[in-house]
């Protein structure tokens, strides 16, 4: 215990010194802090010279995981736990295997110090949805490719993307969209010649968790009209879908290739790109899906099949599956009512989905003074706002002498989690430290069996 710095000095240096830290001590920790003192920006890599500079008298810690934060912080915020490991074995796996090019969906997880670490494991392109994405993407990563896969955007961010931050790769399901990115690029009355434009076709969403099928995507009936339309303007001409995400089995890739096949041959135009999206599934209890290695199987063999030439390009664009194992979050139990369990973080920060779509994350009790119970218990959530809908089903189980005081370790929390975060009521402030352990699921790497019905396991899992 003598080695661990005191809480007092260590919120100091927290409040001090920028939002994220680490515990580590092992090999340099490369992703740290966001914001400088004083808030001004500053790249991922600075703040561990802060760090090493102003910890240099304090001993750090090996092996950190959510315990060893509890034990040196006893922290009363949230606290963000990152595995920038589990981020770089995910984007290392779909560079590898993937046979085509993986474009990272940034709306997943927009942290500055994720993208970088992506950018460093091999991802070199992202998928943008807004000039906010453009631009945080742009500053990062300035030499990374940008596609703008929103279907529906507004001239003045097509125009900005293309003249100022040049972005030459669009999405779009309609008529509508076509004639605005064609106005939007077109300078001094010359039409631009060098644009990739994805058409994106409506698809079925029923194989996955999350629906995507109503809002976006080109119907049956306008699609070779459409595709016809783009060729004329386009450099290069793609389709793309998005099965919904969270797909739970391959079959909505094979299914939704078969669109694109029909489109291909009922238009007659030369297709250069196919994109497959999004939709890759992480591991949560109760979801788990079959090893992705035979989604890719499946995009591979019905790619090779479609009538396109041999140069034409394979896409796709990743979100959850490449940041869900990133984060995790500690948090603390304020108050116990019987099975309910009052909490500071909820429907207004990282456990949106778990409070409107009922989504249960893996959980575990990170207690460090006593003894855990053995006999096990359904718990729901209750969040920190003073909302009713500030409530997250469940059921997630721990052991049943859950108190007051104890801290909990909700896992799985990279994707659509830390985005989603608001200061509603005051609340959503979090500190984020770097951790070395396994994250609590993973579709990447063995994760030690457990009881609780928590952590999700595997009958065959790929080492990587
Ligand atoms: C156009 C597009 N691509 C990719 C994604 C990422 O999807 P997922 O996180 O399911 O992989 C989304 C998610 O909404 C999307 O809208």
């Amino acid at each position: 215990m003598d080695r661990i710095p005191r809480p007092a000095e260590l919120n100091h240096f927290v409040a001090t010194f920028g939002s994220i830290f680490s515990l580590q001590s092992g090999p340099l920790p490369i992703y740290a802090p966001l914001a400088a003192p004083g808030g001004l920006p500053i790249t991922a890599r600075q703040p561990c010279r802060l760090l090493l500079f102003f910890w240099g008298s304090l001993e750090l810690y090996e092996n950190t995981d959510a315990l060893a934060v509890v034990r040196a912080l006893r922290p009363d915020e949230p606290i963000t736990l990152l595995r920038p490991h589990a981020a770089t074995r995910a984007a290392r796996f779909f560079v590898e295997k993937f046979q085509g090019k993986s474009l990272y969906a940034v709306k997943a997880n927009p942290s500055p110090a994720l993208l970088e670490t992506l950018w460093e494991a091999g991802i070199t392109h992202y998928d943008v949805a807004s000039l906010g994405e453009v631009r945080l993407v742009n500053k990062f990563l300035p030499d990374a490719k940008l596609c703008f896969m929103h279907p529906v955007k507004s001239e003045r961010a097509i125009a900005q993307a293309y003249h100022t931050h040049g972005v030459r790769t669009f999405s779009l399901d309609s008529h509508d969209e076509l004639d605005k990115i064609v106005r939007a690029t077109t300078k001094d009355g010359v039409a631009a010649t060098d644009l990739e434009l994805c058409v994106r076709i409506r698809v079925s969403s029923e194989h996955a968790k999350l629906s995507l099928a109503s809002k976006f995507g080109a119907d049956p009936s306008e699609i070779a009209d459409l595709l016809v339309a783009t060729r004329q303007v386009a450099d290069a001409l793609g389709i793309c879908f998005h099965v919904g995400s969270q797909a739970m089995t391959p079959t909505a890739y094979s299914e939704a290739m078969e669109h694109v096949r029909a489109a291909i041959v009922e238009a007659s135009v030369t297709v250069d790109i196919v994109d497959v999206g999004g939709g890759f599934p992480s591991c949560y209890p109760g979801m788990e899906p079959p090893p992705l290695e035979s989604y890719f199987d499946v995009i591979h063999r019905t790619f090779e099949d479609l009538p396109i030439s041999y140069s034409a390009e394979l896409w796709c664009e990743p979100g959850r599956a490449l940041c869900a194992e990133y984060a995790s979050l500690l948090v603390k139990v304020e108050k116990r009512r019987g099975s309910e369990l009052f909490i500071n973080d909820g429907a207004y920060g990282s456990l949106f989905d778990a409070a409107h779509i009922g989504w249960r994350f893996p959980v575990a009790l990170q207690r460090s003074d006593t003894s855990i119970g053995t006999q096990m218990a359904e718990f729901s959530f209750y969040g920190p706002t003073c909302d009713d809908m500030d409530h997250m089903a469940g059921p997630f189980i721990l052991p049943d002498d859950v108190q007051a005081g104890d801290y909990i370790e909700v896992g799985m929390l990279g994707a659509y989690g830390c985005a989603m975060r608001t200061e509603f009521n005051g609340f959503g402030e979090t500190e984020t430290v770097v951790v070395e352990d396994e994250p609590m699921a993973s579709l990447y790497a063995p994760v030690p069996a457990n009881d609780s019905g928590n952590v999700v396991r595997f009958e065959k899992r790929s080492a990587h």
